[in-house]
């Protein structure tokens, strides 16, 4: 089928790529020119695992374009995957949103076009793209004779880092239409995913337990609110095992422990019980926001979601707290930040904790220095200002700090050569964040070894 992805970020090019992969003829389109010009270059301007390669085996299904009037005529399928980036209110920005269906409305000439809304847009934001994509017909000079449309919603659930995985391999596909035909031309799309006909790509094997992906199809609204629920039912799963945390603390327990036992009730389920200092990324904080302030505009409070957003904010407050009574003064102080991505395996730094976490040392007089196994240039190029210290190497931090804090915990960190870290530093304390380090080997090594539960 002819596709064509507006926005050519995490989603939007995870999507199309992926779309590629399984046979459809995928144009992409984007307002930015040098990203557009990389990705014909072969070039991937995000850090995603396996995304260069996989856009490499399907390139020739690939078009990269900015402009609209190559990408939309013939398409049967337009997924809108553009930026909704939070306002201060906490209603996302839908500019983006409106000129992307604007564009589209203008040069979509088929009988069918499935307008596809994937970014994450608030309730209601089908009928809005609806009457956006007829308003733009009725003002073109031909009055868009002949052109049918339908709108649909068909949320995305990719976690970066693993997004090809999550989109080849999804738990659900959930497909909001209010038009049958809009279904159809869904569903037909995405046959290969759902029956799992496609042959897996060698470096992201099919996973043995995944069979047939289950289709969920709903009218446009209740799409809309799977995806903010879904997001705010993870993010006040991880708020709840560190709400458990602090009094697994108090109590002398073990919280990873504790998420184990309670995750192996199949009801709750063992993922995103992982205690520590808690999410960030652009999704959980945008959407929960979100959905409290759709909430509101229906007189509605939301006290479970509000307080799984309070709890994530305190738990970046108690990273400060726990280097505070181990080290009693801070001014003056070296701390070195392990990780600096908002989670292992991106360079993506929206939200991250480890920023909000410098900020709060560095006004209380620390010297901050930090490593990132990928993330670094990043830094530099959009935190430059802060003032921290950006090292090439774990080792490299370690030297002369009175703490350590593992922020994220990418794997090459569980292993690194501890009893020299802890030569190089003045005081031999590690925070661990994440729980992801081995009590035992660090103790052995020399290093005291603090973390947040
Ligand atoms: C999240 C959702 O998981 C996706 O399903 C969704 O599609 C995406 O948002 C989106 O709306 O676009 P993402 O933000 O990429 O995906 O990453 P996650 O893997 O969900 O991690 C979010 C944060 O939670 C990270 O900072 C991670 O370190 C933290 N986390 C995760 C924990 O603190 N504990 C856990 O047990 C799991």
């Amino acid at each position: 089928m002819r596709v064509a992805i507006i926005g050519t970020g995490y989603v939007g090019l995870t999507t199309g790529v992926c779309l590629a992969f399984i046979g459809h003829d995928v144009y992409c389109l984007d307002s930015d020119k040098s990203k557009i010009e990389a990705l014909r270059n072969g070039r991937v301007p995000i850090f995603e695992p396996f995304l260069a390669e996989l856009l490499e085996e399907a390139r020739s299904n690939l078009t990269f374009t900015t402009c609209y009037e190559e990408a939309i005529p013939g398409a049967e399928v337009v997924f809108i995957a553009v930026g909704t980036p939070p306002t201060p209110s906490g209603a996302p920005n839908l500019e983006f949103l409106s000129q992307a269906a604007r564009s589209i409305g203008q040069h979509m000439n088929s009988h069918l076009t499935v307008v596809v809304n994937k970014s994450t847009v608030p309730i209601g934001s089908g009928n809005w793209v609806d009457s956006l994509l007829r308003d733009a017909i009725d003002s073109r000079q031909n009055g868009g004779e002949h052109t049918g449309f339908a709108v649909a919603s068909n949320p995305e659930f990719l976690r970066e880092g693993s997004a090809l995985h999550d989109s080849l391999y999804p738990d659900r596909i959930v497909i909001g239409a209010d038009e049958p035909r809009a279904l159809e031309v869904l569903y037909t799309l995405y046959r290969p995913i759902l029956d799992q006909t496609f042959s897996a790509p060698t470096y992201l094997p099919r996973p043995e337990t995944v069979g047939a992906v289950p289709l969920l199809s709903t009218d446009l609204a209740s799409a809309e609110l799977i995806k903010y629920a879904a997001n705010a039912f993870l993010a006040l799963k991880i708020s709840f095992i560190n709400e458990i945390g602090l009094v697994a603390e108090r109590v002398g327990a073990d919280i990873s422990e504790v998420g184990r036992g309670i995750g192996l009730d199949s009801r709750i389920g063992p993922r995103f019980l992982s205690a520590g200092i808690g999410w960030g990324g652009s999704c959980f904080g945008k959407d929960t926001a979100a959905l409290i302030a759709t909430a509101g505009e229906y007189g509605l409070h939301l006290p479970i979601v509000e307080a799984a957003r309070k709890i994530n904010s305190r738990q970046r407050d108690r990273v400060v707290e726990k280097l505070l009574h181990e080290l009693k003064i801070l001014k003056g102080r070296t701390i070195g930040l392990l990780g600096l991505a908002f989670k292992p395996n991106t360079d993506d730094l929206r939200e991250a904790p480890a920023i909000e976490i410098a900020q709060k040392l560095i006004d209380r007089g620390v010297r901050v220095k930090a490593h990132d196994p990928v993330a670094i240039d990043r830094f530099e190029r959009e935190h430059k200002g802060m003032g921290v210290l950006l090292c090439g190497s774990a080792c490299e931090v370690a030297e002369g700090c009175d703490a350590l804090v593992l922020i994220t915990e990418w794997s090459e960190y569980r292993d690194l050569e501890w009893e020299e870290i802890a030569k190089k530093m003045r005081c031999p304390i590690i925070l661990d964040g994440r729980h992801a380090l081995d009590a035992e080997k660090l103790s052995r090594a020399g290093l005291r070894m603090l973390s947040i539960s």
